[in-house]
């Protein structure tokens, strides 16, 4: 599987140009992409990391970083859990789902980059949620309510200090709402689905070549 999302990557890097600013995301997708960008000869302005893990493999590659604040985004890249073919995307896998919706939102173009495994089972993935750990039992009874299993995520912190707690079984035949209500639930600060903040471009590898999906 490591041959696909390197090709995801590679393909992803015709979306980079001079003077960028690269919004990266988490997971072993983009650690392919991140080892593109340091092999290419594209001079772009900088890069605005989604976690400790991702920045961190920015500065082993003396990649030059900014934080999200000081700098406006030209594109975001990142991978996904899964994802349909209308571009909304599951993530969290890796646990930096909040800050990955950031700088979904704050970049005029998302590229998402996948191997081919992850366009199957979108609806019956599960949802991870960023949760405050106060709020843990109650965020969890009103998962419940909302017909999904929850399941706190053990031996784990976010860079933010929270907990996650991955959601099983829950209705996604309208992620919208779904996402929606999950962040209407007091003491959640953010959860995986990527429906309103779906990818601009999708690009989808697989052992023949790479799709590319976009509106
Ligand atoms: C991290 C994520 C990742 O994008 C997702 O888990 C995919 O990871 P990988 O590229 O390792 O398969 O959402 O929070």
């Amino acid at each position: 599987m490591d041959e696909l999302k390197l090709k995801a990557a590679q393909a992803a890097i015709r979306y980079i140009q001079e003077g960028d600013i690269v919004g990266i995301g988490t997971g072993s997708t983009t650690n392919f992409f991140i080892q593109e960008i340091a092999k290419s000869n594209i001079a772009i302005n900088g890069l605005v990391a989604s976690s400790a893990a991702t920045l961190q493999l920015l500065h082993d590659y003396n990649l030059p970083v900014f934080a999200l604040n000081d700098v406006m985004l030209d594109v975001y890249v990142d991978g996904a859990d899964a994802c349909n073919d209308m571009r909304q995307l599951i993530k969290g896998g890796g646990g930096a789902l909040t800050q990955e919706k950031v700088l979904a939102a704050a970049s005029p173009k998302f590229v998402c980059i996948v191997d081919i495994t992850k366009t199957k089972g979108f609806f019956q993935h599960f949802v991870p949620i960023e949760v405050i750990p106060m709020a843990k039992g109650h965020v969890a009874r009103e998962i419940v309510k909302l017909g999904g299993r929850p399941e706190l995520r053990l031996n784990y912190t976010t860079d933010n200090g929270n907990v996650i707690i991955d959601v099983h079984g829950l209705d996604l035949s309208q992620p919208m709402t779904m996402e929606s209500r999950i962040n209407n639930i007091a003491g959640v600060l953010e959860n995986g689905i990527f429906a309103n903040n779906y990818a601009d471009i999708l690009l989808v590898a697989d052992s023949d070549n790479v799709s590319v999906i976009q509106g």
